[in-house]
């Protein structure tokens, strides 16, 4: 009876003490109303600069940037990005040009800071993702940077078909392909499938690089308070290491790497066909 009331008691405070003054924040806002998972949320959580409405709403925001889940994926991105960054210059030393896919993209951040890389043309990036409003923000934000050679499209990335049609039209095949917080959302089945595509997608030597969470420290608070952008209830799916050990090995995959990160939450996994 006790402990009813005490879950009663909790529930109304997430939901209508809580839930109201995330609010406020701007990433309280985004996680809360318009999709956790979507790529300007991400680009927020990247920038690491509070805002929101008035100063508790700035303030709330530069506690949110700081909770440890939030510092991992800002790790989860210089660690892909330091993934990438080898891979585009040991390619350059066998006169390799590097073609990245990225599948998910949202504002493909870790591609979009490789400035050099990409301003030079030793890499080249095609970025998918199914949320319009994300295309957009690529975009725009790869034409502010001027970074001519990533180019962003709108597409569902469980529809390979459309990925080859895409592949056919710039005229490359990649050589890298990415899905970065995507597999959380994902059951094994939908994953396994992704990750055999892809294999069949590579050519020999192709990478592909992805990341994982075995963990979110604030499984309860996103349980709560997040929505997702179609509005439907969460279901978030965490893996050890060794899941995607085995299931890459059966696969065929070679070179398996996976790093956990300090925060034991993201797992940045690698492998080449
Ligand atoms: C958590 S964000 C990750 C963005 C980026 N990859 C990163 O790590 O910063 C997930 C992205 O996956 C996209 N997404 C989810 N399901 C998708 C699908 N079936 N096809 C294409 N994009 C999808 C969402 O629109 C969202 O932008």
């Amino acid at each position: 009876m006790i402990k009813r009331v005490l879950a009663r008691l909790e529930d109304f405070f997430y939901r209508n003490i809580l839930k109201n003054l995330l609010k406020l924040s701007r990433l309280g806002y985004g996680t809360i109303v318009t999709g956790a998972e979507s790529g300007a949320n991400f680009e927020h959580m990247y920038d690491n600069r509070p805002n929101g409405k008035f100063i508790i709403g700035r303030i709330i925001d530069k506690a949110l940037l700081d909770l440890p889940s939030v510092k991992a994926t800002r790790g989860r991105k210089e660690d892909i990005k330091r993934v990438l960054w080898n891979e585009i210059h040991n390619n350059k030393l066998m006169n390799k040009k590097t073609y990245v896919l990225d599948l998910a993209s949202g504002g493909a951040r870790y591609l979009r800071e490789l400035v050099e890389e990409h301003r030079s043309g030793d890499v080249e990036s095609i970025c998918i993702d199914k949320d319009k409003k994300c295309v957009t923000l690529g975009k725009n934000l790869a034409a502010r940077e001027q970074l001519s050679n990533i180019r962003f499209f709108r597409g569902d990335i469980f529809h390979l078909a459309h990925l080859k049609k895409i592949s056919s039209q710039i005229l490359w095949k990649p050589n890298v392909v990415i899905a970065s917080g995507l597999f959380i959302y994902f059951n094994n089945e939908a994953t396994g499938k992704m990750l055999r595509e892809i294999y069949e997608f590579l050519p020999f030597e192709g990478l592909v690089i992805f990341s994982s969470y075995e963990n979110l420290s604030s499984r309860k608070l996103m349980r709560k308070v997040a929505s997702t952008s179609s509005g439907e209830e969460w279901t978030l799916y965490y893996r050890k290491p060794d899941y995607w050990r085995d299931l890459l090995h059966q696969i065929g995959y070679r070179q398996i790497f996976i790093l956990r990160d300090q925060w034991q939450m993201n797992n940045i996994c690698t492998a080449r066909k």
